[in-house]
């Protein structure tokens, strides 16, 4: 298995220290996902009130023939963030002709274990797992040059960058699929509050076990002190701003000291730990220009909850300025 580097504890600390000190304190959200974190995920995944996951899983049912018909043949498939590459099948099923499969993630033994199924699902598929952290750049095996490059990222992670964190990271894909390349991409769509404020805090506590883990997390790696009775998960949609706000609450005046580094918390004072942007269809787009890519169509569920688009890289370098056609938009399904 190919290795690439994992993110330095070094620049991991410099981070939360950096958010720790600011008037509005935030925490990366990589914190969320350690092993216990991932498994958390795992289940919020399964949620009812976590409607992404199901809801891409029937949109792609749809798609996936669809997708299979516009992309070239042979082409090798680079997933980022792969996991248990529990929804790769769905779109490997109907890709004419693979070539390879380009599996990356962080977690050593979800890639093995995920490469182990996939090969055994299609025996004559080369698959080349690349243990890495997407957020960096990564060096791709010499696998990645058999064929025409389809990126795929599920899931809707994309909203978990800031907007010019996420035009970079889709201007990175645009490079590496190269011109005429295809990006699959999760995108989740705005809804109703309620509905998004519960999907992520649901009524069994799911998702305030996966926030309050983010201190746990930090207790261990960097020798902090937090006491997880003393802080509270609350999520909150900002409609301004078009994205789901995860904080953890402090219950009381406290100080919690952190790689040796005191902070101070009042009552309700919080820490962002996560966005998750809900995109327009048109706002998705004009991000998906200024990173270099066409939207070449779109698959919605009836009632609008999320999509699964499929972009192109466009010829030409992707710097960010081209003019973006939103007509070039076709939605289907549904
Ligand atoms: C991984 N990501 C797309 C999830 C989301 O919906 O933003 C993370 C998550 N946070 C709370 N629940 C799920």
């Amino acid at each position: 298995m190919a290795n690439a580097d994992v993110p330095q504890l070094d620049e991991l600390r410099a981070q939360v220290l950096e958010g720790l000190r600011q008037e509005r304190k935030w925490l990366p959200c990589r914190l969320l996902y350690d092993e216990r974190g991932s498994e958390l995920f795992e289940r919020i995944t399964a949620l009812e009130e976590y409607y992404p996951t199901r809801t891409e899983h029937a949109i792609m049912t749809v798609a996936a023939p669809a997708m299979g018909r516009i992309i070239d043949s042979g082409c090798v498939l680079i997933e980022y963030g792969s996991g248990s590459s529990t929804k790769t099948c769905a779109l490997l099923d109907h890709l004419p002709a693979p070539a390879a499969y380009l599996p990356i993630d962080v977690s050593r033994a979800q890639l093995e274990a995920a490469a182990a199924t996939v090969r055994a699902r299609y025996p004559t598929l080369e698959v080349a797992p690349l243990c890495a952290d997407y957020n960096r750049p990564v060096s791709l095996p010499p696998a990645a040059a058999r064929g025409p490059r389809v990126a795929y990222f599920p899931g809707s992670t994309v909203g978990n960058f800031n907007p010019p964190e996420a035009v970079r990271f889709l201007t990175g894909i645009a490079r590496t699929v190269g011109p005429g390349g295809c990006l699959v991409i999760g995108v989740d769509l705005p809804k109703d509050r309620a509905l998004l404020e519960a999907a992520y805090d649901d009524r069994q506590g799911v998702t305030a076990a996966f926030n309050l883990n983010v201190l746990r997390h930090l207790n261990r790696i960097l020798e902090g002190d937090f006491d997880l009775e003393s802080f509270a998960h609350r999520s909150c949609y900002d409609s301004a701003r078009g994205r789901i706000e995860m904080h953890l609450v402090s219950g009381r005046e406290q100080v919690v000291t952190v790689a040796g580094e005191r902070f101070r918390f009042g009552v309700g004072e919080t820490i962002l730990t996560e966005v998750s942007y809900k995109f327009t269809l048109d706002g998705f787009a004009l991000l998906a220009g200024i990173s270099g890519f066409d939207v070449a169509a779109v698959w919605t569920d009836r009632r609008r909850m999320f999509s699964v688009q499929l972009l192109r890289a466009r010829p030409g370098s992707a710097n960010g300025v081209a003019p973006v056609d939103v007509h070039a938009l076709s939605a289907a399904a549904g």
